[in-house]
């Protein structure tokens, strides 16, 4: 998730971008750059934050330009994978948000015609393609450029050829045009221009739009032009930054469809099918998994989905106890959605120092944990702000079903059909998660139900026991609500004894071999008086005799259906929270980062 501003009117545009790009800074930033027009093109980046490069802007009375704030993903963190990028002759600068999934073989065929390429970012191939396509006409460049993309974009494009016009087009990336009075933007996101127009057009997926001084059209790719509503924004800028949700966990639970396809983008095919996560993984026979906190629950969710899948033995360990206690031999793979918590990185420098091959599963390139690891796969999130991890988990658990069928397809232990069985289903998974957060109000319901309760319980068996686990983390973190997840089969073995008519029992129930089992266990629950609340597939006849209240998920394979189960807890927690008055966004005692140990 990157940010990027356009714009072009009668004031300072350096001024307008640079305040454009910091109120995007929400959207993540490792390095950011402008370019503007005065008499011919000119270009500055600067890596870290935005007023780095405030400092290295001159005063330029430019009164068009283009920003870019940075969310790496591909490209390590340096000036020269800073946006914008421009074209071999430095006259055309595009900023872009977005994956672009074909870029390797675009940028093999620009370097036969005679490219030359400064950055290793997808991005660059586009300015080149659209160089390769430019004969007078920007927007009929772009619009050319474009067709041969495959993957997400939203791209902001500027030209010296034609210093009165920005081009902007867009595919699964957001961009939306602010409407000002001898002025215009272009950003994606309200926030970047809000102080000066609340007048805006959203632009849709294969559109391309010229943005004048004057005048905003908007194009299909055909170039035929459509017309679109003026819509005005209420919102203050707070607001607008969280995007109209009253928190930024609540903006980043109803993210997870597009992060869910962000982190499957390029990575799978059904037809022949495959799963590569690009860092040449070979077979695997064992794994060491380490984590803190959240990312520990999806590396435990982690184990159940390899061995399963691949066939790979794991052994999951909490990185505050590795480092002293761990295995310190073969291959360690840390999850960390920050790359920056400190129990983690010791964990990773302990097994290097064994002489470990280590992996990390990060959120965030450039991170310390990628700087220490010797391989990284990048969840694709986007960054997180709210302190609860909530999409970050829910792509951790995805990479690792990917993780699995990349090795279980090269081990041959997964059938081409069953594999593309699988991918078949991560194709409906975003979906998935977007029927369950329609179930917003009905689970506002069920905590409005809880919110009184002092202790709450959640139960699972297989993967459901770490997404137990995590809906409890989730609870307790924000809404100060004592909560335990734990295995179903483990209640008999002591925490029976907490068990009254006033401790619901919140229980994850798949149907899979482990569903009669559950239902015995809801049984005896239920013959301790307590409430039980189940977490059940839709199609689950018999859970209806079981329990009391009941939220259904979508139908999907246990290890898939385990991430809408999960965000069905997060809007459970979230709304615990909320109701009780809680800090949501910051809850007391609690950082996003950890870093000390
Ligand atoms: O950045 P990391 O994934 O390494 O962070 C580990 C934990 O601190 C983190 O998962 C924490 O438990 C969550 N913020 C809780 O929601």
């Amino acid at each position: 998730m990157c940010g990027i501003i356009g714009y072009v009117g009668y004031r300072n545009a350096r001024d307008i971008v640079l305040e454009g790009l910091k109120k995007l800074e929400y959207r993540g930033y490792d390095s950011a750059g402008i370019a503007l027009i005065k008499n011919g093109l000119f270009l500055f980046k600067e890596v870290g934050e935005i007023k780095n490069l405030e400092n290295e802007v001159p005063e330029i009375s430019s009164n068009i330009g283009i920003g870019h704030t940075r969310w790496a993903t591909h490209g390590g963190v340096n000036k020269k994978n800073a946006h914008p990028h421009v074209d071999c002759k430095g006259k055309i600068a595009i900023v872009h948000n977005g994956i672009i999934e074909n870029f390797k073989k675009l940028r093999e065929e620009l370097e036969i015609k005679g490219h030359k390429f400064t950055s290793d970012t997808d991005t660059e191939v586009i300015a080149h393609l659209i160089e390769e396509n430019y004969d007078g006409d920007i927007r009929k460049a772009v619009q050319n450029a474009i067709k041969k993309l495959k993957g997400s974009y939203a791209i902001v494009v500027i030209t010296e050829n034609e210093p009165a016009v920005i081009i902007g087009a867009r595919k699964e990336s957001p961009l939306v045009i602010g409407i000002g009075e001898n002025e215009n933007f272009i950003a994606s996101d309200i926030p970047a221009f809000l102080k000066y127009t609340n007048k805006v057009k959203y632009m849709e997926d294969g559109e391309i739009c010229e943005v004048g001084r004057n005048e905003v059209k908007i194009f299909d790719l055909d170039g035929n032009e459509v017309s679109r509503e003026e819509k005005i924004v209420e919102w203050s800028i707070e607001e607008a930054e969280k995007g109209g949700f009253p928190h930024y966990m609540l903006k980043e639970i109803y993210e997870q469809p597009k992060s869910l396809m962000e982190t499957m983008r390029g990575r799978i095919g059904e037809i022949e099918p495959f799963v590569d996560l690009g860092i040449g993984l070979e077979d695997i026979d064992e794994l060491t998994l380490v984590a803190c906190g959240t990312s520990y629950y999806a590396a435990m969710a982690g184990k159940y989905i390899l061995e399963e899948i691949a066939g790979i033995s794991c052994n999951v360990e909490l990185s505050s106890e590795y480092r002293y206690f761990g295995k310190r031999k073969g291959i360690v793979l840390a999850v960390t959605q920050s790359g920056e918590t400190a129990d983690t990185l010791a964990a990773l420098r302990e097994a290097k120092r064994h002489g470990c091959e280590t992996i990390v599963i990060t959120n965030v390139i450039g991170s310390s944990a990628t700087r220490i690891a010797d391989k990284t796969i990048l969840t694709r999130a986007g960054p997180e702000i709210g302190v609860a991890a909530t999409k970050t988990f829910t792509t951790q658990v995805l990479t690792f079903i990917l993780l699995a069928l990349e090795l279980g397809i090269k081990k041959e232990r997964l059938s081409h059909s069953q594999a593309r069985e699988y991918i078949a289903s991560l194709k409906k998974l975003p979906m998935a998660v977007k029927e369950v957060l329609d179930k917003g109000e009905e689970i506002e319901k069920l905590a409005k139900m809880l919110q009184d309760n002092e202790s709450i319980f959640f139960i699972g068996r297989g993967i459901n026991y770490p997404v137990a686990l995590e809906g409890a983390l989730k609870l307790k973190e924000i809404s100060y609500v004592h909560a335990e997840g734990f295995a179903a089969g483990e209640l008999k073995h002591g925490p029976f004894a907490l068990l009254t008519s006033d401790t619901p029992v919140i229980a994850i129930v798949s149907q899979d071999k482990t569903h009669e089992k559950m239902l015995g266990n809801i049984g005896e629950i239920k013959a301790r008086n307590s409430p039980v609340i189940a977490v059940a597939d839709e199609n689950d006849k018999e859970i209806a005799k079981f329990a009391d209240y009941i939220v259904r998920y979508p139908s999907l394979p246990p290890f898939v259906a385990s991430i809408p189960i999960t965000v069905i807890l997060q809007l459970l927690a979230y709304h615990v929270a909320r109701l009780k008055g809680r800090p949501i966004d910051k809850p007391r005692n609690l950082a996003k980062s950890v870093t000390v140990e």
